[in-house]
């Protein structure tokens, strides 16, 4: 791992921000299409393909499977011609949460699979309860010897079944929707999440042949059948809306006039209502976000926010939120109901001068506004990492973010786009 950092110049509350920046493909998008690649036959091709450090762990856990895999600027291909090893890798499965997806289609594949516990960021504890019970349910036999997972199909491959999840999840809904494409029979998910990569996947699928009823609504019937084929149709990855979100935040904080290109409005809706009523002042387009300024300090009230599934506030964008609401007017509540530990970076923003007092786990009151003094920070996971960027930007004086591998694992060559924003940001270290 590149020990870098980020070196930010803040500009101390003012607004200086202005121009164009380009949204790029959603990672939580793309890691499940480069999954579904297993349920094909002749591979896929896809574009938008953000260039992250993400996309090139689930490349490689693909190629150690058996992928063939061609990359060339945002364009990706990806085949398997020979056998198909049904073992993850583990040292990098226990980096990336992510590395689950591939659990569903390459048991409908190979009917067997073996894996490590996932790993993933630092915001909590991340079971696979959901997963496991969808499989079982499915016919697969499920056995852990020494911290590794050992899952087989039964006689003749997974079999459809009627699964209740007593909570939505987004990777569970993802994966067993792709399990369910090359089982026996039809397969009926109930409580789905419906977050805008959930049905992107479903769309990509059904149209490349697979049989699935409901996308967008919270219970899915998929008829399972043979493989699928893209017939050589291009699959463009939706743009990121966490990535779109942070860069409405930091332009409602910091810029004059911002254009935010690329993006998908309709699927930030509880953030665009949020900063609207607190007093941001944003245009929409069909695919562009328009934020505009007085130079002179106008002030935002605060709100209260509680993250929850799409189309809710998402918890990718609670942290660069809470940066926000320092620099908006009253108490605002931050309640985070889906992870366990994502408001321990609060402890840094406080050492910036934030008003936070942390309530308990999952929720804490920030009174704002409080000007913010720029500092050494470590970018503690993709999500807060970014919302570090904000603070250090809005910051009086030098900040420095180290362990910025966790930032480049989601967003690619942010400090690039940032520049061309008139951030003063550069990449140190080696
Ligand atoms: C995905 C996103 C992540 C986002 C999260 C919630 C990807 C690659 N990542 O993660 O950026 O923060 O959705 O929007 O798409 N849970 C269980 N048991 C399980 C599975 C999940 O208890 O077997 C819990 C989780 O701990 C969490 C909740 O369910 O509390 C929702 O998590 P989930 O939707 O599964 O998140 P991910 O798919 O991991």
């Amino acid at each position: 791992m590149k020990k870098e950092s980020f070196f930010i110049k803040g500009l101390a509350g003012k607004r200086k921000l202005s121009g164009e920046i380009v949204v790029n493909g959603a990672k939580n998008a793309c890691l499940p299409v480069m999954a579904s690649s297993l349920l094909f036959e002749g591979g896929i091709s896809i574009s938008n393909v953000p260039k992250i450090e993400d996309v090139s762990r689930m490349s490689e856990l693909l190629e150690n499977l058996g992928a063939k895999i061609d990359s060339s600027e945002d364009q990706m291909n990806i085949s398997f011609s020979k056998e198909i090893s049904g073992d993850l890798d583990e040292e990098i499965s226990k980096r990336m949460r992510a590395s689950i997806f591939l659990i569903g289609p390459l048991l409908s594949r190979v009917g067997a699979v073996s894996f490590p516990h996932p790993g993933g960021c630092v915001i909590g504890e991340r079971p696979i309860d959901l997963f496991l019970f969808g499989f079982e349910k499915m016919g697969a036999s499920v056995e852990e010897k020494n911290g590794k997972y050992f899952l087989k199909a039964g006689r003749g491959g997974l079999k459809g079944a009627e699964i209740f999840f007593p909570f939505q999840s987004v990777g569970a809904t993802e994966t067993l929707m792709m399990a369910a494409v090359l089982a026996k029979g039809k397969t009926i998910l109930k409580n789905v999440a419906l977050e805008p990569e959930v049905v992107s996947l479903g769309k990509f699928l059904s149209s490349c042949g697979a049989k699935i009823k409901g996308l967008g609504t919270t219970t899915l019937e998929i008829e399972g059948g043979g493989l699928l084929k893209s017939n050589k149709r291009e699959h463009k990855i939706i743009p990121d809306r966490i990535e779109a979100g942070c860069f409405l935040i930091l332009g409602a904080l910091s810029a004059t006039d911002l254009l935010i290109k690329n993006c998908e409005p309709n699927h930030l809706e509880a953030l665009i209502a949020l900063l609207g009523s607190s007093g941001v002042n944003i245009e929409i387009g069909e695919n562009w976000i328009r934020v505009k300024n007085d130079i002179l300090s106008k002030s935002f009230s605060g709100f209260n926010i509680k993250t929850h599934e799409y189309p809710g506030f998402p918890t990718d964008l609670q942290a660069p939120i809470t940066v926000f609401l320092t620099q908006a007017n009253g108490s605002s509540v931050v309640f985070e109901t889906l992870f366990d530990s994502r408001l321990n970076y609060t402890a840094d923003l406080i050492k910036m001068g934030a008003d936070i007092t942390l309530w308990d786990a999952h929720r804490a009151m920030v009174k704002g506004p409080t000007p913010l003094k720029g500092r050494e920070l470590d970018g503690p996971d993709i999500r807060a990492g970014l919302a570090f960027v904000i603070a250090a930007i809005v910051g009086r004086g030098n900040s420095t973010i180290n362990n910025i591998y966790y930032i480049d694992r989601g967003y690619e060559k942010i400090e690039e786009r940032l520049r061309k924003i008139k951030v003063n940001i550069e990449r140190i270290g080696s």
